[in-house]
């Protein structure tokens, strides 16, 4: 049926470019920023083990069927979810998927886009010679006057979603492709330094151990549920973000494969990040759990101290900048693509009206962290509400109707035929995976966190 269709918004030229934008839509702020100190909350290796198996067992199989789904349906997730579900003769209810995917999107972008300001910020810390010789405290006080300060967090944060918004306006090929291929690898050689770095701090073993020890004792069911909203958050899943990006995939490529790297080069950042990251808390005797600031008080402290560490700095922050920029248009792409395709509205407007949005909604994030540092719902403050509804509920929500779908609802001459794995047991693996596997382990999760299990 799909066949000769082709998405509106364009196509991505290659494998390659496909594997790149879809990669910095993974790879981004959750890797680097979010997975550390998620780690550090809950207790290391034991956490990091269940994160893997969750990427492995329920992310890949949902990657697959969420690019599948995309790329069938070729058009914005709400759409897309309308053509499939009349394909599959299931119910028309289906496309609150796409409404719950862009609704989330839009909410995790304006906390996302926060913290990138923050990074933003620290480029030009770094530049400024701000961490030069400071010492724990030194850097400690920076950064809490720095979150103290509502202007400057709405400043960055402006300027982080202008930028996003205009990458977003350029469109798929001149403007999210173009910017992934020299950012992926350069984050890739940046990390690689980092972590010969690290190697040579006093807290290297101590890094490591706390980072792959097996310690199964600490790990709570809050944490079963923090590391599989992670696995979700960080491959970007069930937002409608890999859907859309799937819509503009051509026909010959293997999504399943191309899923696989994906999926392993996420990891691997997230691991390397924590590689680097431990040692530095170890060295200097900091609190792996201190949330959210982790690494704008551990790192600044190794570049302020290291050889050639303006340099490292600069460029760790920039490329952290980066990162999360390719995130963040994917992060907006859904609604943006919704907008065009059902309102008629231009892509420049599209851009701006969920931009807007974003922006407003961003403000709950800043003042959480100074104006309203006191004001909780259930003990938490808006942005650990944001954080926690979007990635510990919505996206696995998300990613458990993705894989009810294409398990149980589509049919399967059609996602084998969309799927065309080369050998039949591959199909047969993921067909397993996706229909019994990968919704138990959410439906087991969500249990075992409410108290049933
Ligand atoms: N995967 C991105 C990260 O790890 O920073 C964030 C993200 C992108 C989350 C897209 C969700 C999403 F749909």
């Amino acid at each position: 049926m799909t066949d000769a269709k082709k998405s509106i918004h364009g196509e991505w030229s290659s494998r390659s470019a496909f594997i790149l934008a879809a990669t910095g839509s993974a790879v981004g702020l959750g890797n680097i920023w979010k997975f550390p100190y998620i780690t550090g909350e809950n207790g290391g290796g034991a956490f990091v083990i269940v994160y893997l198996l969750c990427v492995a067992l329920i992310g890949i199989p949902i990657m697959i069927a969420e690019t599948m789904l995309g790329r069938r349906g070729r058009e914005n997730p709400v759409h897309t979810m309308q053509v499939l579900s009349k394909e599959a003769e299931a119910d028309k209810r289906w496309h609150y998927l796409g409404w719950l995917g862009m609704t989330g999107g839009l909410l995790i972008l304006s906390y996302y886009s926060v913290i990138a300001g923050w990074a933003s910020a620290y480029v030009f810390k770094a530049f400024f010679g701000s961490f030069f010789g400071a010492d724990v405290t030194a850097i400690e006080t920076l950064f809490r006057d720095f979150i103290g300060s509502p202007m400057q967090l709405i400043f960055w944060h402006t300027l982080f979603m202008m930028a996003t918004m205009l990458i977003v306006a350029r469109g798929v090929d001149n403007g999210l492709e173009k910017s992934v291929r020299i950012l992926m690898p350069s984050l890739f050689i940046l990390l690689t330094l980092l972590v010969m770095y690290a190697m040579t701090t006093s807290g290297y073993f101590q890094g490591i151990h706390f980072l792959f020890n097996l310690d199964f004792n600490k790990l709570t069911g809050n944490s079963l549920l923090i590391a599989m909203g992670q696995a979700f958050f960080s491959l970007g899943l069930g937002m409608g973000c890999v859907m859309v990006y799937g819509a503009y995939l051509p026909k010959n490529i293997s999504i399943a494969k191309a899923s696989i790297v994906i999926a392993t080069v996420d990891s691997l950042v997230a691991l390397l990040a924590g590689i680097i990251i431990f040692p530095i808390v170890f060295t200097h005797e900091l609190n792996p759990s201190s949330g959210p600031g982790l690494i704008f008080e551990t790192l600044p402290i190794a570049f302020g101290s290291m050889t050639g560490g303006w340099l490292f700095g600069v460029l760790f922050f920039v490329i952290l900048v980066f990162a999360a920029l390719s995130s963040a248009i994917a992060l907006i792409e859904p609604t943006v693509c919704w907008l065009v395709e059902s309102k008629g509205v231009t892509r420049e407007r599209a851009c701006l009206q969920s931009g807007l949005v974003t922006w407003v909604l961003g403000f709950g994030t800043i003042f959480s962290f100074n104006l309203w540092s006191d004001v909780k719902f259930f003990g938490l403050t808006f942005f650990e509400v944001l954080d926690y509804l979007t990635a510990n509920i919505m996206l696995p929500i998300g990613g458990l109707a993705i894989a009810v779908f294409a398990g149980w609802m589509m049919k399967q001459q059609h996602s084998r035929q969309e799927l065309d794995m080369p050998d039949p047991q591959h199909y047969q693996i993921w067909l397993f995976l996706i229909k019994y596997i990968a919704p138990a382990a959410v439906f087991l999760v969500f249990l075992h966190v409410m108290g049933a299990l």
